[in-house]
């Protein structure tokens, strides 16, 4: 794994979305891996940007989300698949039958869950997936715990992620207790992963993900394990990390 570090926020998500266009412009159809949440709305801003100047196309992609919430249908304004359309669909030229997005509004989630993991999986592994990590240690939502899931399932939410979540909901609303997830398995075997995390909240997580023990009390230090992982990360969220760092200035 190589670790960059920015001065700024702005020069991480700048640096990722020039990678991302490097990488996705060197594949024919690319199968892209997104997320959501705080972290990507600035790299979203970027590569919508790229768009704009024509040096980004998104028209071949085929894009597979980390996550939803359980129980709200794509057009309630938190679901994930609105995070999408505002911060990213809306913008460019992604066909909307190449966006996929896990069902949070289905009669049966554990059906959901399959469907959704044989079509990311399917018959070729993502070529990129772009990847955070939340404060108490997931990815996609793969909560910490005992054990660890490879495929994607439905997974109830640490009351941590609920409240750390709660910024994204009005008050008084509830946030969901469940989503359905990918799981490890197609987060590990994406040929790529670009990884973004930005602010002081994120130093300490990332110093016990990147440089602590494999663990699943914190599932981002399984990606201490994938062979070709590239961090961006602005210098407050660096400030622990001391081990395969390059300082950009
Ligand atoms: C989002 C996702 C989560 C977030 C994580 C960090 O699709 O899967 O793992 O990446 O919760 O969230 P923010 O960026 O809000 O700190």
């Amino acid at each position: 794994m190589k670790i960059n570090i920015y001065p700024t926020a702005e020069e991480a998500d700048y640096a990722a979305a020039l990678r991302f266009t490097e990488i996705v412009k060197s594949v024919i159809k690319p199968k892209i891996g997104l997320a959501t949440g705080t972290t990507p709305i600035g790299f979203y801003a970027q590569l919508v940007k790229f768009y704009q100047k024509g040096v980004l196309s998104f028209k071949d992609m085929t894009t597979y989300n980390l996550d939803e919430y359980i129980g709200l249908s794509p057009d309630h304004p938190q679901s994930f698949a609105a995070f999408m359309d505002n911060h990213l669909f809306s913008a460019i030229d992604l066909p909307a039958a190449q966006r996929n997005i896990p069902h949070g509004d289905t009669a049966d989630s554990h059906l959901e869950a399959e469907r959704y993991n044989s079509l990311v999986e399917g018959n070729s592994p993502l070529d990129l997936q772009l990847m955070s990590i939340g404060l108490n240690g997931h990815i996609g939502f793969n909560e910490p715990g005992e054990t660890l899931s490879t495929s994607a399932h439905l997974v109830h939410l640490t009351e941590e992620t609920r409240e750390v979540n709660k910024k994204s909901f009005t008050q008084g609303e509830v946030v969901p207790s469940s989503a359905i997830t990918l799981g490890l398995g197609a987060i590990m075997k994406a040929k790529r992963i670009l990884f973004l995390a930005k602010g002081d909240e994120k130093a300490e997580i990332l110093k016990q993900a990147f440089e602590g023990p494999l663990t699943t009390k914190v599932p981002g230090s399984f990606l201490q394990l994938h062979p070709h992982m590239e961090v961006f990360l602005d210098k407050d969220a660096a400030k622990y990390l001391t081990v395969n760092i390059n300082v950009v200035t």
